[in-house]
């Protein structure tokens, strides 16, 4: 798809629902006792493999319009499905299914997806939960295929090695099954929002420097879900407004959860215009998801750097700050950002490559990039390298570039949710 420059976004736009909460909604309502309302379910390729997933399970799944309702089989009535569980291009239920499925006594699973989830590792989550008495198998001891028969597990204390969000949560789901206690020790802080919605289903979690605790637990008590929008997509958005002279929007009912707005907080420091009532920093476990309306508007910008401690909380939007990077005034660096090669994509390949491609001064370190600002980009073609987010970022690239970019190299149906481009268009018209 080729985007042209454009002449300034306006108008409001709702955020698309959260991905990161839609998996997770899916996926504690199928382990749930009662049946669960997910209201705003995303419904996009990769929240689809877990609904499909949870089926396969034994959960009814019901779309009504926007939502979900899904009766579960309870915390340990996994079923054995007939074949092989498809996570499709979805890394996350990837890595949290498997904490479930490890202490289902007796039963086996096979996890596999595409061939950009078969070159993702899965070592990181099949080690803790070995120790915690699991039985798994993976191709090359690493990569997917993922086997798991279900045993019995105990709690232990994990000291991450590094910080992931993903292989947080699968451990906490594991610990729900275990004996005794089970505590995570985190390297930086990550996205919480499994830790939320365990402390809404009743189970027994507290977190205290650096550390979250669960006790194991006899059923899940979820009532309902609601998912907010998607701070990691509305980013884009966010961006181009940013980005591009003459843009004034405001985006509503973005997830404003303070693990998920680092984003935000680099953009600001560069002096872009975006206001919103942000979550502050709390170290005591919160079970809600709090959102916000964003103003946004076009402003010149600095560059910065990005430090360690931050990348967890602005992972999936270090493309977008390479890009920003190429309009700000001085240097733009990203360090410790070495868990951007083990995306969908390696992702600072990606962004090196694909942004040096448009005009721009960026060089790759081993953990991150360095962008020297200029006087924005030139624009041509980008490969998105089958990886939905290096595709929206070259979307954006085009709509603030003198020339325009075509983005080849994904699949359509990809995308990581379906309104994108309408959307974009909408905000350009
Ligand atoms: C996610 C966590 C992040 C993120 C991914 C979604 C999650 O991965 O990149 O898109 O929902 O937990 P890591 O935890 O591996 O960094």
């Amino acid at each position: 798809m080729r985007f042209e420059p454009a002449r300034g976004l306006s108008g409001k736009l709702r955020a698309p629902a959260d991905k990161s909460i839609s998996h997770r909604a899916a996926l504690l309502g199928a382990m749930a006792s009662e049946p669960v309302r997910i209201e705003r379910y995303l419904h996009a390729a990769d929240t689809t493999s877990t609904l499909r997933a949870v089926e396969a399970l034994g959960a009814l799944v019901e779309v009504r319009g926007e939502d979900v309702v899904l009766r579960g089989t309870g915390l340990r009535e996994a079923r054995e499905p007939e074949g092989p569980i498809d996570v499709g291009n979805a890394g996350t239920l990837m890595r949290l299914l498997p904490g479930w499925l490890a202490a289902q006594e007796g039963r086996s699973f096979t996890l596999d997806g595409d061939a950009s989830i078969r070159r993702r590792p899965v070592d990181r989550i099949a080690e803790p939960l070995r120790r915690m008495g699991a039985e798994l198998q993976a191709s090359e001891g690493r990569f997917p295929p993922l086997r798991v028969r279900g045993a019995r597990l105990r709690g232990i204390d994990y000291e991450m090695k590094v910080a992931s969000a993903q292989v947080k949560s699968c451990v906490l789901l594991a610990a729900l099954l275990a004996e005794g206690e089970t505590t995570v020790i985190e390297p930086v802080r990550s996205r919480d929002h499994t830790e939320r919605m365990l402390l809404r289903a009743g189970v027994v979690i507290s977190r205290a420097a650096g550390r979250v605790t669960v006790v194991n637990a006899d059923e899940l008590l979820l009532d309902g879900v609601r998912v907010p929008g998607d701070p990691s997509s509305a980013a884009f958005m966010i961006a181009a407004g940013v980005l591009v002279p003459g843009s004034r929007m405001l985006i509503g009912d973005v997830g404003v959860n303070w693990t998920r707005t680092g984003f935000l907080r680099i953009l600001r420091r560069m002096q872009g215009i975006v206001l919103g009532d942000l979550e502050e920093e709390g170290e005591e476990l919160s079970p809600d998801e709090p959102v916000s309306d964003l103003d946004v508007a076009h402003g010149a910008l600095e560059g910065t750097v990005v430090e360690p401690e931050e990348v967890p909380l602005a992972i999936d939007e270090l493309p977008l700050v390479g890009l920003l990077g190429c309009f700000a005034e001085g240097q733009t660096l990203v360090r410790g950002a070495q868990e951007l090669r083990v995306k969908e994509s390696d992702r600072i390949a990606g962004v090196v490559e694909g942004l040096r491609g448009l005009g721009a001064d960026i060089e790759a370190t081993d953990d991150g990039f360095a962008v020297e600002g200029s006087d924005g980009l030139r624009g041509g073609t980008i490969d998105a390298r089958g990886d939905h987010r290096m595709a929206m970022m070259g979307a954006v690239a085009g709509l603030a570039s003198r020339e325009g970019v075509e983005v080849v190299g994904l699949d359509a149906a990809a995308v990581s949710y379906p309104g994108f481009v309408k959307d974009l268009a909408a905000l350009c018209s």
